[in-house]
């Protein structure tokens, strides 16, 4: 069973025929992840799943026996950038073009004590942000020359806080280093700013046929905060609810899908899409777009995504 106001990929997009067309999913293992790259596969993509969990990667990878494209599993953990340099390079000695890359992997943490990754940054900014943002300014050679192509990174409904409450990336604490730690406020700052990366990008890449947008996916059903306490009390508590306010991983994986296929998302390059949801604290945000204004002003201010942009070449060691 669906929710009533689920929005959907138009049949003429998932009719398309993408044979040929080269696609990098991270944390496409699981969730939402993985049926995007489900649904790429079944329309003729070839994509590289880029996991942190190969086997698991390969285990998730043999229900696409009997679909049209191909796929090919690479190891990527986003928590130690000494990962990201090897993928890409791997990744650029077997292929020469690359149509999309998905930014998909994500991940709150739920234990008392902060979770670092191996550089030190915050788990949930390190993994969201750091991670890929290293990872696309790798790439970007690549895509701009396999133009026209596109950059999806995604984010989350909880980007938007409410109007008491709009979480903003701490330009001078990233990372939680001086600020006491709260796991939710470092998940929702993670997902500031990978709306404010793709606004970023989207700018400095105008001209060049390469776009890049953000997304909230919607309330899915995936494997998202693991088997910690938290959420399995939650998912126990939420049965009778589940199919009137969650989705499932399919219907998570079409806003993605959208941008990557639809043929009018190059005009909106930079934008925010989101599934429908009733997770948006601002009411009149619940039945999402694509593209939508993000409710949050802190995540639509360019001057804080060029700032965030410049500290972020430094903290992953690029030269600008
Ligand atoms: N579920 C929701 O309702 C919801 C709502 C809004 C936004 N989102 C976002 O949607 C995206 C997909 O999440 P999901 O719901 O599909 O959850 P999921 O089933 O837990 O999938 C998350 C994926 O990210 C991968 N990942 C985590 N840490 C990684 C690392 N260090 N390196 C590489 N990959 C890593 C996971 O790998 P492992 O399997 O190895 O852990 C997994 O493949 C995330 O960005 C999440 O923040 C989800």
């Amino acid at each position: 069973m669906s929710r009533s106001n689920v929005l959907w990929v138009d049949k003429n997009t998932l009719s398309k025929d993408i044979s040929g067309k080269v696609y990098i999913v991270t944390g496409a293992n699981s969730g939402v992840g993985l049926e995007t790259t489900r649904l790429l596969v079944k329309q003729g993509g070839h994509v590289i799943m880029a996991c942190r969990r190969p086997d698991a990667a390969e285990e998730a990878a043999k229900s696409f026996t009997g679909l049209k494209g191909g796929y090919e599993v690479m190891k990527l953990d986003l928590a130690d950038l000494q990962s990201v340099r090897p993928f890409v390079d791997e990744f650029l000695r077997k292929y020469d073009k690359l149509d999309a890359l998905v930014c998909n992997a994500g991940l709150v943490t739920f234990g008392s004590e902060i979770e670092r990754t191996k550089e030190g940054f915050e788990m949930a900014i390190g993994v969201s942000y750091f991670g890929h943002f290293l990872l696309t300014e790798l790439l970007l050679d690549v895509l701009k020359k396999s133009a026209p192509s596109r950059m999806v990174i995604v984010s989350s409904v909880v980007h938007a806080g409410s109007k008491q409450n709009r979480p903003n990336v701490d330009l001078d604490d990233l990372n939680f280093n001086t600020r006491k730690f709260n796991n939710f406020a470092a998940y929702a700052e993670a997902k500031v700013a990978v709306v404010l990366y793709a606004m970023e990008l989207a700018k400095r890449l105008e001209g060049t046929g390469v776009i890049t947008v953000s997304v909230h996916p919607g309330w899915a059903r995936s494997n998202f905060g693991g088997n910690s306490l938290v959420m399995r009390i939650m998912r126990v508590m939420m049965v009778p609810l589940r199919p009137f306010i969650t989705d499932s991983n399919e219907e998570a994986a079409q806003t993605s899908l959208h941008c990557l296929l639809f043929d009018d998302v190059p005009d909106h390059s930079g934008a925010y899409f989101s599934q429908s949801s009733v997770l948006y604290r601002d009411k009149e945000c619940r039945n999402g777009g694509w593209p939508m204004t993000s409710p949050n002003p802190n995540a639509r201010n360019m001057d804080t995504a060029k700032k965030l942009v410049n500290l972020t070449y430094e903290l992953v060691g690029l030269n600008k």
